[in-house]
């Protein structure tokens, strides 16, 4: 994928209206069961920490976060396929640890599939570690938001975070 992305939050509104191609987005992955109801559930503050990658006005990433306890909960982070590897994920990372700093939020959690071992090597890269195992197949994973913005490199976030529209930047 070339060209500028532009990373806004994904509010209520831009959920609704991009519903279905968010549900499409992971479906090259024969795991993803995500469909526009999981896009569209409420949960807390979820509307103020998700992230929503526009590429021409249509969705190329986006991120669903909500508020868990004392820290910002990853719940589905998909890349479109076209656009992996060109560092739109680490990205990503960077405008929800944005987000955190802007909430007052240190830590991020998540969970992840032991078998996904791309999302496992992309989550260590960036400072994440394993809290928990889960059963077999599940891992729980969290990292300091200032851990995050000293691994993801030397740009800071934006004052305004994800309202802004920048150039992908190499990974
Ligand atoms: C996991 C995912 C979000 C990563 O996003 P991405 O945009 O492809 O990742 P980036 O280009 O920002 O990668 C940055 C770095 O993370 C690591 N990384 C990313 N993908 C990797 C992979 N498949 N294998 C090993 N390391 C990987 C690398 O260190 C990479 O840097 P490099 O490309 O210079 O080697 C993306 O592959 C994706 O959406 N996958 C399908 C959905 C998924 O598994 N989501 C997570 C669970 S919900």
């Amino acid at each position: 994928m070339r060209g500028t992305l532009e990373y806004v939050t994904l509010t209520r509104e831009l959920a609704a209206q991009h519903a279905e191609a968010l549900a499409a987005l992971g479906r090259d992955n024969a795991w993803e069961n995500w469909r526009s109801e999981n896009v569209l559930m409420e949960l807390p503050d979820k509307w103020r920490l998700s992230l929503l990658a526009l590429s021409r006005g249509g969705p190329a990433a986006y991120a669903v976060v909500s508020r868990k306890l004392d820290a910002a909960h990853i719940h589905h982070l998909i890349v479109g396929a076209s656009g992996r590897r060109q560092g739109i994920g680490k990205r990503m990372l960077l405008e929800i640890a944005s987000t955190c700093v802007r909430e007052g939020i240190g830590r991020i959690t998540l969970k992840v599939s032991t078998s996904n071992q791309s999302a496992v090597a992309f989550y260590e890269r960036w400072g994440f570690r394993v809290t928990a195992a889960k059963g077999t197949d599940l891992l729980e994973m969290s990292a300091h938001v200032q851990t995050l913005l000293a691994a993801l490199g030397s740009a800071r976030p934006q004052e305004n975070g994800a309202a802004a529209s920048a150039e992908e930047t190499p990974g």
